[in-house]
Formats: structure tokens, sequence, C-alpha cells
């Protein structure tokens, strides 16, 4: 028998099960530089199901504030001379849209195109389960979860993209639009359609939503590119999306950021460009569900766009979006200044 051995063991034993208790408690309690508990840190996974509550829900408010007779009050100019419209229907999917997030993650940064603080009415929203995907997403309970910091987290939201349609009764270029990004990188982007209710979503490194279709490589493409500009804000864009790209270019006007997003990722469109000043709220949620489908956005100069909440709202340098081939895009729009 060896009862010294034994007792030696046992020290060792008793002595690192204390040193880990220890360790385990200094973490706990928030060492330096550790996060203090577990409530400074939030979930992807649950924030894009409260991504699509929020678009969803903003896009019930958008249809009633049709059913309502939109109410049409004006924010002023854009620099290029535009009206810049917003209706009751903005103010209303804000509230719930901005309230709904804000809720169920108090430690984020949120912004929203809209501001109406302060009020209560505004602020009380029906909690949701952040746990459980909206209806006709279940396939996000596959994903595997992500956990971040919830100081790297900006989420941008767009309460009612095309406003200016929507007054019009162009009901389908209006889109609600949530995106994620973390350290200025978007992540995770939502675009909903209220008109009839449509989501489309994407999870960088992880999957878009099932009604987003794979759209094959064409090498022809950028002989006779179809490019998407804006109806609303043209300024030479036309002229210079023909400079660069070449005569064959087909150009169409259309309304709605998030849905010339939506005409890139499923191959409608090969180009999306932007030559004048535009909100980082109407690129963000495109920008993501484009990013996972192994697209790009960049400033028209091939700048980063940073989606970080401290940044400047505007990016005054245009934007390029596209599927395929972004470098020979963006090297034709160089060589063309
Ligand atoms: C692609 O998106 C655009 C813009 O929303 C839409 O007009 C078009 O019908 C869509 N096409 C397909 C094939 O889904
Ligand atoms: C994006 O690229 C990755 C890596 O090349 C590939 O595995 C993935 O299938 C691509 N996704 C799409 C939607 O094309």
């Amino acid at each position: 028998m060896n009862f010294g051995g034994t007792l030696r063991v046992n020290k060792f034993a008793c002595f690192t099960l204390a040193f880990v208790l220890f360790l385990i408690i200094y973490w706990r309690s928030g060492g330096p530089g550790y996060p203090t508990d577990t409530s400074d840190l939030v979930n992807i996974k649950s924030l894009l199901n409260a991504a699509i509550y929020a678009a969803e829900r903003g896009g019930v408010k958008v249809i009633e504030g049709r059913n309502h007779g939109a109410k049409v009050h004006t924010k002023g100019k854009t620099k290029e001379g535009a009206n810049d419209p917003v209706t009751d229907a903005d103010y209303a999917s804000h509230c719930v849209m901005y309230y709904t997030l804000r809720n169920a993650f108090p430690k984020i940064a949120i912004v929203s195109e809209e501001n109406l603080d302060g009020d209560d009415e505004c602020q009380n929203q029906d909690p949701i389960d952040v746990e459980s995907p909206p209806q006709g997403q279940q396939i996000i309970n596959y994903l595997s979860d992500e956990h971040v910091l919830a100081k790297d987290v900006t989420v941008w939201i767009d309460p009612l993209d095309a406003t200016q349609e929507y007054t019009e009764g162009l009901y389908s270029f209006v889109t609600t639009m949530v995106c994620v990004a973390i350290n200025g990188v978007p992540i995770v982007g939502v675009i909903h359609y209220p008109f009839p209710p449509t989501t489309y979503w994407g999870w960088l490194m992880k999957r878009t939503s099932s009604n987003i279709p794979k759209v094959l490589y064409k090498e022809d493409s950028k002989n006779n590119p179809k490019v998407v500009v804006s109806r609303s804000h043209p300024g030479k864009v036309a002229e210079m999306a023909k400079n660069a790209f070449g005569t064959k270019t087909t150009i169409t006007n259309s309304a709605g950021a998030g849905d010339k997003f939506i005409s890139i990722v499923n191959g409608t469109h090969d180009v999306y460009l932007h030559e004048t000043a535009i909100k980082k709220w109407d690129l963000c949620a495109g920008h993501a569900i484009l990013k996972t489908n192994n697209g790009t956005v960049t400033t028209t100069k091939g700048g980063k766009i940073d989606y970080t909440s401290g940044s400047n709202v505007v990016v005054t340098d245009g934007i390029l979006a596209t599927l395929y081939d972004h470098h020979y895009y963006l090297g034709k729009l160089k060589g063309s200044v």
C-alpha cells in the first residue's frame, strides 16, 4: 500500500478543482476585458428571427396605412430636387419595427430612417419570442447559434422603402427592411414586401430564404449588361452606365432600393448603379442578402461601405451592386471617368 502517493494525487486534484472554480467565478464576475454576463451577448439567430418579425409587423402597418389613405407630409427636397415624402405609415411602421427590436434587444444600437421617440403608444409593442422563427421560416431552426457582443451590433431599419411610389399607388416596389451589421459588416438582411406579403432574407456564410433562386453565371452578360437605376433620382446615371459598359447596355428605371437589390439577387438585372448620395438604411439589407449569395456592393469608386452606428448615414459616392463580375464593372466605371 502507498498512502502517501494517493494523498498526493488527491491534493493535486483538489488544488486543480479549486483553481478551475476560481477561474469560472473570476470569469462570471467579469475579469478585465471579458463580458460581465451573458446578457452582453446576442445570438445572431435570434436577431434574424426578430428582424423578420419586425419587418413583417412593419408591413402590416404599411398595408393599414394604404387602407386609411396614405397621408403625405414632406421632409423637404433631396439634393437632386426630388420630393422627399413621408407618410403616417412610415411612422407607424417605424414604431412597430423599432420597438419590437428595441424591447427584445435593449443593448444593441438601432438606426432607423424615421424617428419618433418618447411616444408611449409607440414604445408598447407586443413582445416576440426570438427563439422561434416566424411562420414559414422553420428552416432557421436548423441553423447554428452564433453569439456576438451586443456592443458590436448595429441594426439598420427602413420602415417604408419607396415612399414616393407608395403615395402614387405603385405598391409592388414598397418594402420594409431590417439589417444586422457586426463591426460595420452587413451580416443579416431582411427585405419584406407587404403587397402581397413576401419575405426575403440572407445570413452571411449560412443561407438565404428558400424563395431566393440560385442564379447561374453567364459570361455573356458583360457584353450586354442589364442595368437598373433609380426612377426618382436618375441623375446622369443612365449616361454614365452607357459610357462605362458600352452601347449594348440596357437601362431600366425602377423604384425602391430594396426592390432593386432583389432584382440583382434573382438575376433580373446584372448591375444596380446609383450615382448620387444614398442612405445606408436603403442599402444594408440588400447588401447582406446579395453578399450571402456571393454578390458584391461597393461605392462607384470601389469604396467599402461601413455600417457601424457612429458612421455617416449617407454614402456620397453612389453605389455599384452586382451578383457577378464586380471587378469588371468597377474597372469600366473607373476607366470612363
Ligand atoms: C425578381 O425580382 C424583381 C424585383 O422584385 C421582380 O420584378 C421579378 O419578377 C423577380 N423575378 C423572378 C424570376 O423572381
Ligand atoms: C458562394 O461561394 C462559396 C465558396 O466558393 C460556395 O460554396 C457557395 O456555394 C456560393 N454560394 C452561392 C449561392 O453561389
